[in-house]
């Protein structure tokens, strides 16, 4: 039996029964049967979560894109590999194929490789979601550089905060990117990020908008020219398993975004392994996920799950409302799309916009729905079930986080049955954990808890860049011997997994990660602000919205200053990026605090949530009198 692609109920519980019983005989067979490696392993693992150290598949020689691209050229060179679709529907859509994409990482390697990018060095990627990107990113891995891709919508203070953490030697960007109707200069964005960021000596920039931008002598270099100069053919760099890949920032509890350090090997089993099943993925299939390259999910199920599997995997460059809200369905109507993976947020932003949007279109190619990000509510799965899928194609919920790689909690399309709102069954290899408060495991079923991870699977990040203590404390140092997620969850009576949040400083906005601690200083970095704190509540749309409380130093007349509100969120914008923003800014006179001075979130997230009553013990509170003073002035 081949456990790479499980097809009903019974063979998941017997490859999940394998998968935990003799985990490395089971990863062995996978990475053994299904991909091309220079050099075997001489172990396939070696773990020990205190310290924390994980190593997949040590000794073994590889070079990922080989996997990707190379091997794919002879029996499937002229298959579409990215099938790029862009911001206009009046321009073209663009159907590389295999042997093209291979050509074009090639040219890209040979240009790094002659601005004097080698091995181990760090390389930053600040694109939209045009193919470059994914060139950019596959061109790194062909010569062992690291990439560190930023989303092309954080701003320039976040820009230069990640470039000096991993210490990026060159930057590839564009000249500024579509964004439905508007366009968004980026290279002036990467311009101011530079003035902090004296080690980058080189920036490689994409003609996508045709703007006039400034271009530093000796810094700023078109990218075409020298492709269009290089050599098709790089021979790749034989990596160890354990060699870096790539670094991807997250936030965390601390203003300071986390460097999470996905290595080779490991990563590239999980991802494709999980893309194949999850996705029931069949050769002649059509693979959309609209994520953005700069998240994770682009880079395991845009990017390298997909090429690993020969797949053709659609690159969007625009927006789900332009020109208008049937974008997404004209586009499966288009490429007949049968796979299609989006986020909850998306899910209920369209559906409310009616179902006229779809009618137009034909929708009958799709056999898998896939959401990610954030737990999805009924109304939303049921919409997305009914309206799009028509009830015909399961919905795979899939949890998982930058830190895991790849997907970890999620339903085998025709294998398990769909359960709204639940991931369900944990993937195999995957050994989940529900723990009590004191740090005891909660067995049985019917019981909710902190949800950890007890056994490493070979996608997890294996670091955060230099600061391996950080990656201690913050994951392996709440639980012993076990990796905490941040999040909570239930188990039902059958054993399926329902997320129901995160239970740290985290809010998830959107689909997006934002840490309070971030939004917090950079609030606090206004003249006339004293002290902040920001909570999520509950929002139709985004799943959680931004609240934030403010007191000011002069306390005079402070409770309706929209100008201030505006410069707030202007600084916010500035610091970390617009996705960032405050939905509501209320003035107070003071923050709820313990006695030993920590903020009561848990009472300012009742309040912002429209509580009242119920606000739950209190007794430790040193300034009560706040409390009522925000619960009157509470914004609607
Ligand atoms: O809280 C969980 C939520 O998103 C967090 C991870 O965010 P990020 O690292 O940005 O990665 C997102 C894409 C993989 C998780 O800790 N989350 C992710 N997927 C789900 C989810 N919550 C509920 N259900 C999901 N399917």
């Amino acid at each position: 039996m081949s456990n790479y692609h499980i097809k009903n109920l019974e063979e998941y519980y017997q490859v999940y029964r394998k998968s935990v019983r003799f985990p490395e005989v089971f990863w062995e067979e996978i990475a053994e049967e299904h991909f091309q490696w220079y050099k075997r392993w001489d172990k396939v693992l070696e773990w020990d979560f205190t310290k924390p150290e994980v190593k997949w598949f040590q000794g073994a020689k590889l070079n990922i894109t080989e996997n990707c691209l190379d091997r794919h050229l002879r029996i499937r060179g002229d298959k579409t590999a990215i099938l790029f679709e862009p911001n206009n529907p009046d321009e073209p859509s663009q159907h590389i194929t295999y042997k093209q994409l291979h050509a074009r990482v090639n040219k890209m390697a040979n240009v790094l490789k002659s601005e004097g990018i080698q091995k181990g060095d760090r390389v930053c990627i600040y694109l939209p979601m045009i193919p470059e990107l994914a060139f950019a990113i596959l061109a790194c891995a062909r010569i062992g550089a690291i990439h560190s891709v930023v989303f092309a919508g954080f701003s320039s203070t976040a820009l230069a905060t990640r470039i000096n953490d991993c210490d990026c030697k060159l930057v590839i960007t564009s000249d500024g990117s579509y964004r439905g109707s508007k366009t968004i200069d980026l290279k002036g964005i990467v311009d101011e990020a530079l003035e902090k960021c004296p080690n980058v000596s080189s920036v490689l920039v994409v003609n996508r908008i045709d703007s006039k931008i400034e271009m530093k002598e000796g810094r700023d270099k078109w990218l075409q020219p020298l492709l269009d100069e290089a050599f098709d053919e790089c021979t790749p760099e034989v990596m160890d398993a354990e060699d870096p890949l790539f670094i991807l920032y997250t936030s965390g509890s601390t203003g300071k975004p986390k460097g999470m350090v996905h290595t080779t090997a490991g990563y590239m089993v999980y991802t494709a392994y999980t893309f194949k099943n999850i996705f029931q993925y069949r050769e002649q299939d059509i693979y959309w996920c609209t994520a953005d390259i700069g998240w994770i999910t682009g880079h395991s199920y845009i990017v390298y799950g997909p090429l690993a599997n020969g797949a053709t995997s659609v690159m969007f460059e625009g927006v789900p409302s332009y020109p208008d809200f049937g974008r997404f369905w004209e586009i499966v109507d288009k490429h007949k799309v049968t796979q299609f993976y989006t986020a909850p947020t998306a899910i209920r932003a369209l559906a409310k916009e009616g179902v006229e949007h779809i009618e137009k279109f034909d929708l009958s190619s799709l056999k898998v729905l896939g959401t990610v990000g954030e737990p999805i509510n009924e109304e939303a799965w049921h919409w997305y079930d009914d309206n799009i899928g028509k009830k015909k194609s399961p919905i795979v919920d899939t949890w998982w986080q930058t830190e895991t790689g790849g997907v970890m909690i999620s339903p085998i399309p025709f294998a398990t049955p769909t359960k709204p709102t639940y991931a369900t069954l944990p993937f195999p290899g995957i050994q989940p954990a529900l723990m009590d408060e004191n740090g005891s495991e909660i067995h049985g079923n019917q019981v909710d808890g902190r949800l950890c991870i007890k056994f490493p699977w070979p996608s997890m990040a294996r670091t955060i860049w230099g600061n391996h203590e950080r990656y201690r404390d913050t994951y392996f140092s709440a639980f012993q011997n076990k990796y905490f997620t941040g999040d909570g969850a239930l188990r039902d009576e059958v054993g399926y997994y329902r997320i129901t949040g995160r239970v740290d400083d985290v809010i998830i906005v959107s689909g997006h990660n934002l840490g309070t601690a971030p939004i917090e200083d950079a609030i606090n970095e206004h003249p006339a602000v004293a002290e902040s704190a920001i909570v999520g509540y509950p929002h139709d749309i985004k799943g959680n919205a931004l609240y934030g409380y403010v007191t000011l130093k002069e306390t005079g007349e402070y409770r309706n200053q929209d100008n201030l509100r505006k410069e707030i969120n202007q600084l916010i914008t500035e610091m970390i990026g617009p996705i960032a923003k405050l939905d509501k800014i209320q003035f107070t006179a003071g923050l709820p605090k313990t006695r030993s001075g920590k903020i009561m979130r848990r009472i300012l997230r009742k309040i912002a949530s429209g509580e009242t009553t119920n606000l739950g013990d209190t007794s430790t509170l040193l300034n009560p009198e706040v409390v009522q003073e925000i619960m009157d002035n509470v914004l609607k």
